[in-house]
């Protein structure tokens, strides 16, 4: 991983080109992989210009120049070098900095799956930190590298950064601003109301609690602790240590045994940032990020990142907002409508309701909900796409459980895609395509047929 990213680090800072195009994805790993290159080529004093994508095929990849400049793509390529080989671009001006299942090796590629024994838990803000420490000094950066991690769930499974993640853990916390405790793992502990965010806690689900706020809000009452402070609703970062102790010993009477272990984990507190704020931590300034990123405004999401605190940063507030009301009504939806079920499969079809960036939120949001059988099937949610009438986006979700079971929804979507005339790619536990419309039943078919096959071996 070192050694990869020294390499890739000469290659940027050495390159004869006289310009580096830096292409992301929207998402919070995509914003911030690109804030973090931003700012390194800014510092180094490399000429760049930057350009999102929501996604990289065929059309969208007309967006990125055939010009003399170096072409450094974050989060995305790996999966699309065949694309950009059509377009024209040449080995040497183009570098990828992608964790996304690869397919070929077209181009120099800085991708932990590529990598021999190596943590795959790193995504791509981590790597373009990792490269941007051998560039010059950088380590304030382990912020954003962080924020990106967990926005993309690299913390999800055991609710810790794990692996080559520990290194950029540790440069933040030797610059100072990073606060790494072990707490409760639930969402939104510097801004929702303390029985709020105990009764949106699904994972793990605690009985009589989840999903029931005046429970949570009588809880605190009988423990005798106060859920507001001077008519302010408290936060969970407000709790002191004994109080977050005896709601803690109560919370987890309630959950199952076996899952137990998902009540805590590692939390990662901004000290830099202003409480009760969104960028206080790294899941909720994750979120921030999406909320702009998804709702195709990348750009405000990047100021963030590069330190507006003020009209950028207002912005993203309303953005946010809007995000968090449409996330809650598109899981209303698809809970209201009910999933259909196949042999190895679960889907839903989201038609013109949501925009197609954040059906894979809800089939995330869906799939943690309404999957209690174990191992449960993937989670596969359509939808339309706004100017492309003849095609439908498509997501899928599982759990860490049926990808050890084998399920490699990267694989399943791509050739279940293709098969009908479409393409997609992504992660064994997350992925997205486009498909013809017309031809989602013949897509569910194959794809039905090949996660049995995957999930029979
Ligand atoms: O662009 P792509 O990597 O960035 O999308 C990341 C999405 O994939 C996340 O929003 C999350 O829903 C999902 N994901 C996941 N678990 C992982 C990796 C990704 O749920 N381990
Ligand atoms: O769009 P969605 O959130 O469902 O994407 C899940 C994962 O699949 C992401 O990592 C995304 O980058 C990837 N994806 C892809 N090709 C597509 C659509 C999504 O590689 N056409």
């Amino acid at each position: 991983m070192r050694e990869r990213a020294k390499e890739f680090a000469d290659k940027i800072s050495t390159s004869k080109k006289k310009e580096i195009t830096l292409i992301s994805h929207i998402d919070a790993d995509g914003i911030t992989s690109m804030s973090i290159m931003v700012r390194v080529l800014k510092r180094a004093k490399i000429k760049f210009k930057g350009i999102f994508l929501r996604q990289l095929d065929e059309r969208t990849v007309e967006k990125i120049p055939r010009d003399s400049s170096l072409k450094l793509f974050l989060d995305l390529g790996s999966g699309q070098q065949d694309i950009l080989e059509v377009r024209g671009f040449k080995r040497e001006e183009v570098l990828i900095i992608d964790h996304h299942i690869p397919e070929g090796n077209i181009y120099e590629q800085f991708n932990p799956l590529l990598l021999q024994r190596e943590e795959k838990k790193v995504s791509a803000a981590g790597l373009s930190y990792l490269v941007a420490k051998n560039i010059g000094e950088n380590s304030d950066l382990s912020k954003l590298a962080i924020v990106g991690a967990v926005g993309d769930m690299m913390a999800n499974e055991t609710n810790r950064l794990e692996g080559s993640m520990r290194e950029i853990v540790n440069d933040a916390r030797r610059n100072g601003f990073l606060d790494m405790r072990r707490d409760i793992s639930a969402y939104g502990i510097s801004t929702r109301p303390i029985h709020l965010m105990l009764s949106y806690t699904d994972d793990p689900y605690m009985d009589g609690l989840t999903d029931n706020k005046d429970n949570c809000l009588d809880l605190l009452k009988d423990l005798g602790i106060a859920a507001k402070e001077d008519e302010r609703w408290r936060v969970w970062e407000d709790l002191s240590r004994d109080e977050k102790r005896r709601i803690y010993s109560e919370l987890i009477e309630r959950v199952k045994e076996e899952d137990q272990y998902r009540l805590s984990g590692e939390n990662y507190i901004f000290k830099d940032e202003k409480r009760r704020t969104p960028l206080r931590n790294a899941k909720e300034y994750s979120t921030l990020l999406n909320a702009c990123g998804r709702w195709v405004k990348p750009k405000i999401g990047m100021d963030v990142c590069l330190g507006d605190r003020d009209e950028g940063y207002g912005q993203a507030s309303v953005l946010l907002k809007n995000h968090k009301r449409v996330i809650r009504e598109l899981l209303e939806y698809i809970l209201r409508n009910g999933v259909i079920k196949r042999e190895n499969i679960q889907y839903m079809d989201a038609k013109d309701n949501f925009p197609d960036t954040i059906i894979g939120i809800g089939a995330g949001m869906a799939r943690s909900k309404l999957d209690k059988e174990i191992p449960g099937r993937p989670m596969i949610i359509f939808g339309d796409m706004v100017g492309e009438e003849d095609l439908r986006k498509v997501s899928g979700r599982a759990n860490y459980e049926q990808v050890k079971r084998g399920v490699n929804l990267q694989e399943a979507i791509s050739i279940a895609s293709q098969a009908v005339g479409g393409g997609g790619g992504g992660h064994k536990i997350a992925a997205g395509g486009c498909i013809p419309r017309g031809t989602e039943e013949a897509f569910l078919n194959g794809l039905d047929e090949i996660i049995g096959k995957q999930t029979a071996k």
